[in-house]
């Protein structure tokens, strides 16, 4: 028998050091002192191992006066159980929030509630409703109140988040409360089926009884909450049977395809036939489009509940607001050009998302595979046998370019998007990494607005950054949206001079006389070309320009399941169709030394 000091640290209790004994005979064991019973206060389990239990007093010592404040009169051993909780408790056990009838684990709600009444009891999502009607009666404005969380994304009220109160309005949030807890939980559970297993081969006997692993049902009720949000999408659509059937028999022409088409009337006459990028809309975007949409309109459902609920209005009517809303966004889409529009509030992001994202993507992978530039097809070739490839898109939204390209390109490519508007990252998220598995990086940046202040990126990619690295450079519907900024030009014109030798700038863009000659000035700023064949060059540059259009005039067009949900689901929650033709012109600018 030997003696020694052993030091006892335990999560939430003071650590003590006591003088142990250590056996040197067979059984090679430490001798236990008998320790005192601890109970939880919440469900009266007891035990004696201090890892099964939280010490709320040195979580926060206002809540033992609290607990206290309780407990007057008990001797000093119950009161000293007061203030402790099993981990059950905490992160497993279910409890019912008496606003939302949700139910989750303890820590779910905030600490002040855990003494409370349990039938009285708000959770930390419910109690942030309460914070913020009181926020938005100070005069906070709703967009600063309502948040969109950027892990789950699930939109919040501010007192969700973690540390709000620290940050400036607008300022980029932390995760919410849950997605933090949730990671906790999840620990926590990892933690006790090591456990679990280590006991069962000591005891193997143990097996038959797997009672004590209760495996995820606070988390299973938590996460289902987004399914019947999809239902409430897809009811939508029995009111809009007879508008996905009128798009099978008559061909969709929206206002700006005509636009589109006389525009072109008047590039196609200078043009040989058979050189233009003709295409139908690829069924699979549409596919993951309506995926993304589906998703992230759960999403809506959920901020216009939360607004309704800060006007103090009833939340079930949250099917009108939302509606009224995005068909103000889709008079917008069609009163004025896509760079009026600020995609800042999810709905105009959506309704993009819905209008013009698989026709894009469309035609950027018709660029690639069409064999029309050589040097894209050559890229391609290369990019499976070189190093790992960058790619920078410029006003990526939500990352239409990347939907049409990814399948490509090798998996490992790096994909950097570059927007003004940072609330894109959400909908990207969504739309590459959830549908379509692409990681990718997402950055922050002004095209007017020079270099030196390009912001750093609370997303983590810097402009700077992925210029340096891009080797291909893609502007899709991005010169349109901002040709008439100030110090767009001389921006871009800077990316152009500072590339390497045989970086790749391709363009697709509106078919407008002022986009293609904003294009030709960026290449040539010195209007010094020469006209070949094929393309235009001067000593720096080449230049290929085509143009591509997307046709999906043809009965099969919209014979999938999924294209008709599509377009039904626009029709009815924007009152238009999604673009299904398209006419674009194609610069593709070689860098050449
Ligand atoms: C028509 S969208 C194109 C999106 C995407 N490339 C596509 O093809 O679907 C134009 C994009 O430019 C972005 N944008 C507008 N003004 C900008 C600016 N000053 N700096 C950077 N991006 C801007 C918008 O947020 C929007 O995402
Ligand atoms: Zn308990
Ligand atoms: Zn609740
Ligand atoms: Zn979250």
């Amino acid at each position: 028998m030997k003696q020694f000091e052993q030091t006892i640290r335990r999560r939430g209790c003071e650590e003590k050091t006591i003088l142990n004994n250590l056996c040197y005979g067979q059984c090679r064991s430490f001798y236990i002192p008998p320790m005192e019973v601890l109970r939880c206060f919440n469900c009266d389990h007891t035990g004696r191992r201090h890892e099964d239990f939280f010490n709320i007093t040195k979580i926060h010592p206002s809540f033992a006066e609290k607990a206290r404040g309780h407990e007057t009169g008990q001797d000093e051993s119950v009161k000293e159980n007061t203030y402790l909780v099993c981990c059950d408790c905490v992160y497993d056990r279910l409890q019912e929030c008496q606003s939302c009838l949700k139910k989750a684990p303890l820590c779910m709600f905030k600490i002040a509630e855990w003494f409370g009444d349990k039938k009285t009891r708000n959770c930390i999502d419910c109690a942030a409703k309460f914070e913020a009607q009181g926020l938005f009666q100070t005069g906070y404005h709703s967009s600063v109140i309502i948040r969109q969380c950027s892990v789950c994304r699930h939109f919040k009220y501010l007192p969700s988040f973690i540390s709000w109160r620290k940050h400036k309005p607008h300022d980029t949030l932390k995760d919410c409360f849950e997605c933090q807890l949730r990671r906790d939980i999840a620990q926590y559970k990892r933690e006790v089926r090591n456990r679990y297993e280590e006991k069962l081969q000591q005891e193997p006997a143990l097996g038959d009884d797997n009672k004590s692993l209760r495996t995820g049902v606070g988390n299973e009720t938590v996460s289902q909450q987004g399914a019947t949000y999809a239902s409430v999408v897809t009811n939508g659509f029995t009111d809009t049977q007879s508008s996905a059937s009128s798009c099978k028999n008559g061909r969709i022409r929206t206002k700006e395809t005509t636009q589109q088409l006389q525009l072109n009337a008047i590039n196609e006459t200078g043009l040989h036939k058979g050189k233009c990028i003709s295409t139908g809309l690829d069924e699979s975007f549409c596919a993951k489009v309506l995926q993304a949409l589906k998703t992230s309109f759960s999403q809506l459902e959920e901020k216009t509940k939360l607004e309704l609920q800060l006007l103090q209005s009833n939340p079930q009517f949250w099917n009108t607001a939302l509606r009224d809303k995005l068909l103000r966004v889709s008079q917008l889409f069609s009163s004025q050009a896509t760079d009026q529009i600020h995609f800042n509030d999810a709905e105009s992001r959506w309704a993009y998302l819905g209008t013009y994202t698989a026709a894009h993507a469309t035609l950027v992978q018709a660029t690639f595979t069409s064999g029309r530039f050589e040097p894209l097809t050559e890229f391609i070739k290369n990019s499976h046998s070189k190093e790992r490839l960058h790619v920078c898109c410029l006003g990526a939204g939500p990352g239409s370019e990347i939907l049409g390209l990814h399948q490509l390109f090798p998996s490992n490519t790096e994909w950097m998007l570059l927007d003004n508007c940072e609330q894109w990252y959400y909908t990207a998220q969504i739309l590459l990494h959830d549908v379509c598995d692409v990681p990718f990086r997402y950055g922050t940046f002004d095209i007017s607005n020079g270099h030196g202040r390009s912001n750093v990126g609370d997303l983590g990619l810097t402009a700077n950054y992925a210029f340096k690295k891009a080797k291909l450079f893609l502007l899709s519907k991005f010169v349109s949206a901002v040709q008439n900024l100030p110090g767009a030009f001389k921006y871009l014109l800077d990316i152009l001079k500072r590339a390497a030798p045989g970086t790749l700038f391709l363009f697709v863009d509106n078919a407008h006389i002022q986009t293609k000659t904003f294009i030709e000035d960026l290449v040539f700023p010195s209007r010094d070309s020469k006209e070949c064949e094929e393309y235009k060059e001067n000593e720096s540059f080449r230049l290929y320009t085509t143009y591509a259009e997307l046709n999906s005039d043809r009965e099969e067009g919209l014979k999938s399941l999924a294209v008709c949900e599509w377009v039904s689901l626009i029709s009815y929650w924007l009152d238009r169709h999604p673009i299904l033709d398209l006419r674009v012109n194609v610069h593709l600018a070689v860098k050449k030394r």
